[in-house]
């Protein structure tokens, strides 16, 4: 075995050997003055010294045996070639006049709702940001999840219904109708049959449908009522795309998947009319010897048989050809109203630079070498260069080579793009001194300064998402004032995984994009130390989750290490080759931008996603070790979530009488209430909202509560609330919408509203929409929270039935204690507080009050409780009317979530419209 040795390594190993000699010859001295003079105490020192010379020897092997593993025997090379003509490459366009008379939308047809391909398909469409909605046949309903309420897909069970409507006025409402099971379809009753079909023949929209595995193997068996013949549960292998075909889009047909498709259920098709057009081929895997006949597997169906065109695929979504060929097929079939795009931005970010181990670091050849693949590189994306994120401190901590390797990677500055990462590497979430942080940004910036490295990127990242989400409020301060940081990147929004739902969001004007992750880590240094090793790399880059990365994210930013560009350089290998497998197989085009213009397009592409949405950090073991030393236990366990003028004060204080239970602190910006999920103080960041909350370990009370009234209208709301505090409970009071529009009235009054003094409750709640703004807005302040059956159906999007509580406003007026009873009952709250000791009725106000220590009450402020003239007859009248299809839908969703009470007050408006 040849063994490199330093110089430094031969001087010591010839001193040893010299020592060792000199042992040696004083030992067999020693054995002969033994013979003589029995002084064998410098054996013993002669055996101590072949002890220390055996030890040292078996260090310094094991020292040459690591660094030889790490030499590049088994460095993998980049080999994939593509054997496509350039002139096939171009951009079809699936876009036809068709297209403007259908929404953008797929319905997904599964058969049961625990299908594997079903939820592989509707997981596919949510990656690609496509809208669908899901139809579980002959199955229990599946109740709406926040993941697809917020996806956009929803899941409707329509066993024994007929399907749902597929149009609405002239506009159809799906593009493409998908069946995990091409049988559903197939054997679909007649009636829901002719309905599909002469919506599909109306509005040109196509369908597709899979090959459901079935024990039962089929051998030429007709499809029934097409002229088509099936043969099933092969083994197939080699697959190619039929380039003639329009549907082609992403894929790029020329090559050839060798090898054997996953599966042994695959379907052929024998077609028996000219209407079909293969799209995938492949062959039979035979058990003595294969067959080299080519057999339709995926199928086009060009409509000429019945008008309506169909695809057909042989098998489900395991293979990664089918997965493209599904998006094209919607691109297609929807006349390119469901149409990805085609273009692919690519960074690669590399960070730790310097940080990386002594002995794992970048030598001289591994820079060249990240030189030269840059280059290969740019050729498939014109301007590509690698973006170095840099920690000065550990510059030269290398050995002498990997110090040398620092120094050309300055010389070579600017051939890449950088961007600061922390000057020692420290997490910022660990520390609390805002100060502290800029002095450490200020030494990574004196640092770029010293070395020539731009410093005007306003892109950072920061060591292992520390900070970054959950937020740490002082790093994106510290950001802005020391490096005017715009752009940032983590991969734990709002979760590691699944990857496919990452997402971005702006905070304090920096823009946080999702990021890529391909597999390699710091310690990924060896292919051996890929898990799964080089066979599972390739099948990552070949058609895999990598490659399917790139496909399926239209902005690309890759996460990965100095040390993975080192050793066996597995970086370069992983992305040279995973750009090289998309340029064979897809049309896609690849581009490359600075993280800001990245950032940019990203929130055009994307605008709602620049609204953050702050989940618990406590729930997800990734962001609690980020989030720590900040408490997880100041939070509410349940919300008053108005609406207002409802009687939200009083239960506030009341409530607010048990000794275990209490509320924020008071919000001076907002009339004490902390309105954290209805407004801009929502951006204000979680710590912020937290710090309302008294720790539960320095008090006697066991349960928070936060009242804020405006959240019960509030369109964001609820998605806020569940995302944060998805186990809360939330009480809600409903008075009589009419009667709460007046008391909002008369409080605008009170605040000196101008329009409330000018115009009678009348003028207001009449004002049309031709009435002047600040009246407009009035009327929608008074009328629009009393539409209590919208507002509550879009909490229940949110929130299961059984969180929600609707507290009778009169009856919290007129017997609260009752009302507090039933409150503690359904809030869990132990001990139970008996309210009659503590309330009683104050005649002159005209309500219950708090009893004091004293025995006198204390009512609520003027404010609550106003004394004013009765609402006029017609008002009442126009009113009531008004909210009558409100009320009406009220009561039914109480029915419906099977609310036991109904107030009093609703049952009354209801029976008077209906006598009226
Ligand atoms: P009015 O002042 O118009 O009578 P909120 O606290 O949500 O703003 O609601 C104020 C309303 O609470 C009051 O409206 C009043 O009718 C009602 N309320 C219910 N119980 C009350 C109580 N014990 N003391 C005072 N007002 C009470």
């Amino acid at each position: 075995m040849y063994i490199r040795m330093s110089k430094f390594n031969q001087k010591w190993l010839s001193k040893l050997l010299g020592f060792f000699h000199q042992c040696w010859c004083a030992h067999m001295q020693q054995q002969q003055q033994w013979l003589a003079s029995l002084k064998w105490i410098t054996v013993k020192r002669c055996m101590a010294a072949l002890l220390v010379f055996s030890i040292i020897s078996i260090i310094f092997y094991m020292h040459y045996l690591v660094q030889l593993s790490f030499q590049n025997k088994s460095r993998p090379e980049p080999f994939i070639q593509c054997h496509v003509p350039s002139s096939m490459m171009g951009t079809p366009d699936h876009r036809s006049a068709a297209r403007l008379r259908i929404d953008p939308k797929v319905l997904v047809v599964i058969e049961t709702p625990d299908s594997r391909l079903g939820r592989e398909i509707a997981e596919l469409l949510v990656y690609n940001r496509i809208k669908s909605e899901i139809l579980v046949i002959g199955a229990p309903v599946i109740h709406k999840t926040p993941e697809n309420v917020n996806q956009s897909a929803h899941k409707i069970d329509m066993s024994g219904k007929p399907l749902p409507v597929l149009t609405n006025l002239d506009r159809g409402k799906y593009s493409v109708v998908v069946f995990d099971n091409l049988n559903s379809y197939v054997y679909m009753d007649k009636w829901n049959r002719g309905l599909l079909d002469k919506y599909c023949r109306d509005y040109g929209v196509g369908i597709v449908g899979f090959n459901y595995p079935n024990e039962e193997t089929l051998v030429g068996a007709q499809l029934s009522g097409f002229p088509l013949f099936v043969h099933t549960n092969l083994r197939l292998k080699d697959a190619i795309l039929n380039a003639a075909s329009p549907v082609l889009r992403v894929l790029r047909p020329g090559n050839t998947v060798w090898g054997a498709l996953p599966g042994e259920n695959w379907m052929v098709f024998t077609p028996n009319h000219t209407t079909y057009e293969p799209l995938v081929w492949a062959t039979q895997i035979m058990e003595h010897e294969d067959s080299i006949r080519r057999l339709p597997v995926v199928l086009h169906d060009t409509g000429s048989f019945d008008g309506i065109q169909r695809v057909l695929f042989g098998s489900g979504l395991t293979f990664w050809l089918h997965r493209l060929l599904l998006l094209d097929a919607l691109s297609y079939l929807s006349h390119g109203q469901i149409s990805i795009s085609l273009q692919r931005y690519i960074l690669i970010d590399i960070d730790d630079i310097f940080v990386g181990e002594r002995g794992t670091r970048l030598k001289k050849d591994d820079v060249e070498a990240l030189l030269e693949t840059q280059e290969r590189i740019q050729r498939i994306i014109p301007g590509f260069r690698f973006n170095l994120g840099f920690s000065g401190k550990y510059f030269h901590h290398g050995t002498q080579e990997e110090n040398m390797g620092d120094d050309i990677l300055l010389q070579n500055v600017g051939s890449f793009t950088w961007f600061c990462h922390m000057w020692s590497h420290q997490q910022p979430h660990l520390y609390d001194n805002v100060t502290y942080l800029e002095t450490e940004m200020g030494l990574n910036h004196a640092f770029a300064e010293e070395h020539g490295i731009p410093v005007d990127s306003g892109y950072s990242i920061s060591p292992h998402h520390s900070g970054v989400y959950p937020v740490h409020e002082i790093l994106y301060e510290a950001w802005k004032n020391v490096w005017n940081v715009k752009v940032t990147a983590t991969e734990e929004y709002p979760h590691l995984r699944p990857a496919r739902l990452r997402k971005g969001f702006i905070h304090r004007n920096v823009m946080v994009l999702p990021r890529q992750t391909c597999g390699l880590f710091t310690h990924t240094i060896t292919i051996e130390r890929y898990p799964g090793g080089r066979e599972k790399l390739d099948e990552s880059i070949q058609g895999g989750e990598l490659f399917q990365t790139v496909v399926f994210n239209p902005i690309n930013i890759f996460m990965t290490h100095m040390s993975n560009y080192g050793n066996d350089r597995l970086g370069l290998y992983t992305f040279e080759s995973v750009l090289r497998f998309v340029q064979c197989w897809t049309n896609l085009r690849l581009l490359t931008a600075s993280p800001v213009q990245l950032g940019e397009k990203y929130f055009k592409m994307y605008p709602d996603e620049g609204n953050p949405l702050w989940g618990n950090p406590c729930y997800d073991a990734r962001h609690l070790k980020i989030w720590f030393p900040k408490p997880c236990d100041q939070l509410p366990h349940f919300l008053i979530i108005g609406p207002q003028k409802t009687g939200t004060t009083a239960l506030y204080t009341f409530l607010s009488i048990h000794p275990n239970i209490t509320s924020n602190y008071p919000n001076a910006d907002t009339f004490e209430e902390i309105q954290f999920f209805s407004g801009n103080n929502y951006y204000r960041g979680l710590e912020w909202y937290m710090s309302f909350f008294p720790s539960l370990h320095n008090g006697t009370f066991q349960y928070l509560f936060e009242k804020s009234a405006t959240y019960f209208e509030g369109e964001l709301v609820p998605r806020r609330a569940r995302a944060l505090l998805p186990h809360a409970k939330l009480v809600t009071i409903l008075t009589s919408p009419t009667n709460r529009a007046y008391s909002w009235y008369q409080h605008a009054r009170a605040h000196g509203n101008q329009m409330a003094l000018d115009y009678s409750f009348h003028q207001v709640v009449t004002a049309n929409d031709t009435a002047p703004k600040p009246l407009r807005e009035l009327r929608n302040r008074c009328l629009h929270p009393g539409k209590y059956s919208q507002h509550l159906e879009r909490w229940l999007l949110y929130f299961p039935a059984q969180q929600i509580y609707v507290i009778d406003g009169d009856q919290l007026k007129s017997n609260p204690v009752k009302t507090m009873v039933d409150l503690q009952h359904f809030l869990n709250i132990t001990p139970s507080l008996n309210y009659s000791s503590q309330l009683r009725f104050n005649p002159k106000k005209g309500f219950f009050c708090q009893v004091m220590e004293t025995n006198q009450t204390k009512c609520l402020g003027r404010s609550k409780g106003r004394k004013y003239s009765a609402m006029e007859e017609r008002t009442l009248k126009f009113l009531q009317r008004y909210y009558l299809s409100h009320n009406t839908a009220l009561m039914k969703l109480l029915k419906r979530i099977t609310f036991w009470s109904f107030p009093s007050w609703l049952r009354e408006e209801l029976a008077e419209s209906a006598s009226t």
